[in-house]
């Protein structure tokens, strides 16, 4: 397992090709010799994470929270590896669709986007996002940044005029082809044509802009996705994109007429165009880690986190940007799936938009974390109801983890509130593949009980890195029912303390159930941290017991020591996790 962990990050860090030599060029301040950077162009530790920015034209829904929280979940476990990072998040806040949905609502768009911008930063706090950095497209240090990419991009010779027509969506701020829109009548009748793949509106675009030079990236995109399978991740998404490179790659049109498009970044030099929103938004990737200066020490070591729809943003269009501009493309895209709501795309008109804010009310920020990250599946979507969130929840966090924590923790059987002994002659150690049954008295069950926990941590570990956290949960709890399986076998609660050997067999089992416990408590850290929290101080587990990097089990087991042995519990502050009643009325917050 330790060698698979080792061959994914290795395959994760030759993703970064260095294309710099095929665009030869070199812009004037970006690229530092790459002697004197890391394998993947970065010291260790300079690892970027990102969520997409939000776009800044309504409330943040679940969809937008599960994009944060995957990115979080990943960034505190690569914290408690101490593997350092960070974490970058923001808002984007230029373009058409917040012009137009601005104006509908009779407010200037600069304090349109503050105040949507900070009902995003309000559900990350609450949400417990740990980011590092809140990048808004409309501050200064963005702006320089754009202007000093889309001059690098002009400088080498990558942008030309021309009259650009064609389909624009703007709803998804984007250009599409003749093959990818169709006519439907509306509810009046009226026939109007719409985005195949989204059913918005699109409009016929006909006006003088710059256009990028894509069509030239096709083969070096292809190379660089061949060079590394796991660069895009699931592996459906991966297909997905060189289907896409199979077909023709247009140019793409990067600019609008400002008489059109005021709310944007302008071209420098010419004050006639607006610079188009999705480049724009991409180059916040670079803003963060302080390009055009400062980025050498982070950039390419960057893994976006996107949802499908903006696959092609980021797989196609950014990495070409990227080589265009003598960058390198981002390590990993890790791509998620959209959660439905009954089996319905979440839409404002449908009135099915799910309010997280309203979630947290209902299943506490830990429970609605956890729903989401154990039920969601990167590779399809997921339907979302309420009446799942409960039956999850309740099960597996009140009566599987809240559970175990009581059985040993109870002063009828544990009434010294302590971490007993461990006792070998009870447990003896397994010798290969052989168990010392008969020797003491655990089961072939037990002995497997232990080894899997055992192998837990780096289980876990590779599936946080594989974007897999739902089985990271899953394998979590599938051990957590296995150590209650373990107490229900042989019910310490029918041994006796008066017998000193019934007692010492008393004192392993529940030495081992708290062993286990505080695995898990550990490794759940990045997904529930407050329940975590509250599960590792009811055991003792101080703060500097709790990183993943120096994590030991049951090392008494292992004929070592164990720190824990004999040390008083935590405090008992009541429940991990009190059951959750099921909702009286669906209130989804009005959104
Ligand atoms: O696309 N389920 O912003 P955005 C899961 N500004 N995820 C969903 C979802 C759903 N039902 N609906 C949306 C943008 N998302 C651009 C990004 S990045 C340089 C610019 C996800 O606010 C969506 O897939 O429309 C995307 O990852 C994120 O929410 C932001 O969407
Ligand atoms: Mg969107």
């Amino acid at each position: 397992m330790r060698r698979r962990l080792l061959l994914l990050s290795l395959a994760a860090r030759r993703s970064s090709v260095s294309l710099q030599p095929r665009w030869g060029r070199r812009c004037c301040c970006c690229c530092a010799p790459a002697s004197v950077r890391g394998p993947s162009g970065s010291p260790p530790g300079r690892r970027l994470l990102s969520t997409p920015i939000f776009y800044a034209n309504g409330s943040p829904h679940i969809g937008h929270l599960y994009s944060a929280l995957l990115a979080d979940a990943l960034h505190r476990h690569r914290q408690l590896h101490e593997r350092g990072g960070r974490l970058a998040t923001g808002t984007d806040e230029h373009g058409l669709k917040i012009q137009m949905t601005a104006a509908a609502a009779g407010s200037l768009p600069q304090h349109f986007c503050d105040r949507v911008s900070a009902e995003f930063r309000g559900l990350f706090a609450q949400a417990g996002i740990s980011y590092t950095d809140f990048i808004r497209t409309t501050e200064p240090r963005h702006r320089r940044a754009v202007e000093h990419f889309w001059a690098t991009l002009r400088d080498r010779g990558w942008l030309y005029r021309a009259n650009y027509e064609g389909w624009y969506c703007t709803a998804e701020e984007t250009f599409l082809a003749a093959s990818q829109v169709t006519e439907c009548p509306d509810t009046q009748g009226n026939r109007h044509t719409v985005s195949l793949e989204s059913g918005h509106q699109v409009h016929w675009t006909k006006e003088e802009n710059y256009m990028f030079k894509l069509s030239e990236f096709r083969e070096p995109l292809l190379r660089w996705l061949q060079e590394s399978r796991l660069t895009v991740t699931p592996e459906p998404f991966y297909q997905q994109v060189l289907q896409w490179l199979k077909q023709d790659l247009p140019d793409l049109s990067v600019s609008r007429d400002r008489n059109r498009l005021q709310w944007g970044i302008p071209v420098p030099g010419d004050s006639t165009q607006t610079i188009y929103v999705w480049v724009d938004a991409l180059v916040n990737y670079l803003t963060v880690v302080g390009y055009p200066e400062a980025h050498h020490d982070w950039w390419p070591a960057a893994c976006h986190i996107v949802g499908k729809d903006i696959l092609k943003f980021h797989v196609i269009y950014w990495p070409a940007l990227l080589m265009a501009a003598g960058l390198d493309p981002p390590e990993q895209i890790f791509v998620h799936s959209h959660w439905t709501v009954q089996g319905q795309k979440m839409s404002k008109s449908l009135g099915n938009v799910v309010d997280p804010r309203a979630c947290f009310q209902q299943y506490t920020v830990d429970g609605f974390r956890y729903f989401l990250l154990r039920q969601g599946v990167p590779d399809r979507d997921c339907d979302y109801y309420d009446e799942k969130v409960i039956k999850l929840v309740n099960s597996e966090l009140a009566d599987v983890l809240g559970g175990l924590l009581n059985r040993c923790t109870a002063p009828s059987l544990n009434p010294s509130g302590t971490y007993p002994r461990f006792s070998e002659a009870c447990f003896p150690r397994a010798v290969g593949t052989q168990n010392r049954k008969g020797l003491g008295k655990a089961s072939t069950e037990d002995y497997k009980l232990v080894s899997s926990v055992k192998e837990l941590p780096l289980q876990v570990s590779s599936y946080f890195e594989g974007f897999q956290v739902y089985k990271a949960l899953e394998s979590i709890v599938d051990c957590a029912r296995q150590t209650n399986g373990f107490m229900q076998r042989h019910k310490p609660w029918k041994l006796s303390r008066e017998d000193p050997s019934q007692q010492q067999w008393l004192d392993t089992i529940l030495h081992v159930t708290l062993e286990c416990l505080r695995i898990y408590g550990l490794l759940l850290q990045p997904v529930i941290p407050t329940i975590a929290d509250k599960l590792l101080s009811r055991l003792g587990v101080g703060p500097s017991e709790r990183s993943l990097r120096t994590l030991t089990f049951l090392s008494r087991y292992q004929d070592e020591q164990c720190p824990f042995e004999g040390r008083y519990l935590g405090p008992d502050t009541g429940l991990l996790f009190p059951k959750l009643e099921k909702p009286k009325a669906r209130n989804h917050g009005g959104l």
